[in-house]
């Protein structure tokens, strides 16, 4: 399988080997099926001989199950003769347990090494969909990101983007005469929307130091490529975060790395389990983008496949573009099943040997109707293949291993700090506070007025309308209070307000010089 990834045995009885060409590898491809019918493992093989033929990968762990990569498969498993026996009839002959390199990331820091990016690296766009933001609301943000740029004010985390909002708020007057209105309301509205994306755990991912997409991109000495998993069975909790996370991380690798044409084989792949995520309810305008991305990261050399139950979840622009396919068993019980399966298996190019659509209904667990793209990028025709067993270990690490791996991992002294460094909130903390201490000091001069003059004022100032009373209800003096100290609890209690402080000041600043 010299230039493949191999995959299965097809044909007749199985004996014939399938496998995904690396030269086209890029062109993406499509991992489909009901629940149960061995997508996962697809999965786990695909990153297994990926990694062998030197291709780093990236994928998502929506179970938890992919952990086991990370460990060799072992005889004392359970299923470890129907692994021998499959791996025999498919003519797999050199089926060996191994364990691969593998790096784990997570978003909450918890599973693997934090992953993170900036705000500003997000961009308004993204960040608008992540918020659901109206599009008066992304105007706002748009403004917000623009003077952000202008004044010099590094967005970096969630913070500093709540404070830009704040004092955007303050200012909005002025920023108005350039930019156009900036309403009260769509200021607080996105205000809200950072608070549900807080309280979701995304601040987690908002910081430094961000994620270095060369160390997603990693070949080891060995010639095996790095095997990075997501944890993202937390993170299901929060699809929108979930889906717009993976979409950033495109547009960067599309962004930051350089033209390759039609590599011997990727730069990187990156399969999108629980793909539907990115695309339920999303506008037309997102789908466009991820089309987009999809088909210009090609030339990147970078291959996206996408994982999800039924072929239809995916929209058709991208779909089309999705050159390699595993499709395992689709169910038919409603009429919806039926139509999904019958515009499934058109897309085929028809084997003479068996129908398409009956086969993808019949194939059994852990077999699937295959067609991989050939000879100038052409379809193949569509083969039942069953697919080949793993040889890392089936099922997920334990919590200890999983440590393990983390401890030894590069990574570990890369990014588990986070590095808060200087950047808008603390910037613009700095300059209220400088505010602040004008505004006191210009209070301490007043202070050191002579007695007569402070007098003055204060009867000046007390004008009583800006000042709130108290209820009727009177102080309870105790014992041992001073007269003083009564007296000042007394006033305080009366009196609240910047004006009411000030007046207390004036007030008790004469009395007690006169005693
Ligand atoms: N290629 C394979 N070789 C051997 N066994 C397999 C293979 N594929 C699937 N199986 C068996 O089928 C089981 C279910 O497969 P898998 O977990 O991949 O299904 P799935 O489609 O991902 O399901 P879900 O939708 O629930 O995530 C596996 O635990 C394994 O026992
Ligand atoms: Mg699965």
């Amino acid at each position: 399988m010299d230039g493949k990834v191999f995959i299965g045995g097809g044909g007749q009885d199985y004996g014939d080997k399938q496998g995904l060409t690396l030269k086209y590898a890029n062109r993406h491809g499509l991992i489909a099926g009901a629940t149960g019918t061995g997508k996962t493992v697809t999965l786990q093989i695909l990153a297994e001989g990926f990694s062998k033929a030197g291709v780093p990968v990236f994928l998502s762990d929506v179970k938890g199950d992919l952990s086991g990569l990370a460990a060799a498969g072992s005889e004392t498993f359970k299923l470890h003769q129907a692994f021998t026996d499959r791996a025999t009839q498919i003519g797999f002959d050199n089926y060996a347990y191994e364990s691969f390199p593998v790096t784990f990331w997570d978003l909450f820091g918890d599973q693997g090494h934090p992953v993170r990016t900036t705000v500003s690296e997000m961009g308004p766009l993204l960040l608008a969909r992540l918020m659901e933001l109206t599009e008066a609301q992304e105007g706002v943000l748009n403004i917000a990101f623009r003077l952000a740029d202008q004044k010099g004010l590094p967005l970096l985390d969630l913070k500093d983007l709540q404070s830009l909002l704040v004092w955007l708020g303050e200012n909005r007057g002025e920023i108005a005469l350039r930019y156009g209105n900036v309403s009260v309301h769509s200021i607080g509205a996105i205000q809200r929307r950072l608070l549900v994306l807080e309280n979701q755990g995304a601040s987690k991912l908002f910081g430094e130091p961000a994620l270095d997409l060369m160390d997603i991109m990693h070949v080891g000495a060995d010639g095996r490529g790095q095997i990075n998993v997501l944890a993202a069975d937390k993170l299901m909790g929060a699809p929108r975060l979930y889906a717009t996370f993976l979409l950033w991380l495109l547009s960067e690798l599309f962004e930051e790395l350089p033209e390759v044409g039609d590599p011997d084989k990727p730069k990187l792949v990156f399969f999108f389990d629980e793909a539907h995520l990115l695309f339920d309810g999303a506008p037309k305008a997102l789908v466009d983008k991820v089309e987009q991305v999809a088909r210009l990261i090609r030339s990147k050399g970078v291959g996206v496949y996408f994982v999800t139950q039924n072929p239809d979840d995916i929209p058709e622009d991208i779909l089309g573009q999705l050159g390699n396919r595993v499709q395992h068993a689709l169910r038919a019980f409603t009429a919806r099943d039926r139509k999904a399966l019958k515009m499934a298996s058109e897309t085929y190019r028809p084997n003479p040997r068996f129908d398409t659509e009956a086969a993808i209904r019949e194939v059994g667990v852990g077999e699937a109707v295959t067609s991989m793209l050939m000879k100038k990028g052409v379809p193949g025709i569509v083969e039942r293949t069953l697919i080949r067993p793993p040889s890392s270990q089936l099922g997920p690490l334990d919590p200890s291993e999983r440590r393990a791996v983390m401890a030894a991992s590069p990574m570990a002294g890369k990014y588990d700090q986070l590095n808060d460094r200087r950047s808008a909130y603390e910037i613009l903390k700095e300059r209220a506070d400088s505010a602040a201490a004008a505004a006191q000091e210009a209070e301490a001069k007043e202070e050191e007025m002579s007695v007569a003059e402070r007098e003055f004022s204060a009867a000046r100032r007390y004008s009583g309308t800006r000042v709130r009373r108290s209820s009727s209800r009177t102080l309870r003096v105790r014992a041992d209070d001073t007269f003083g100290e009564a007296m000042t609890k007394m006033v305080v209690k009366e009196l609240s307000g910047t004006t009411g402080r000030r007046i207390v000041r004036g007030v008790l600043g004469g009395l007690f010089k006169g005693r």
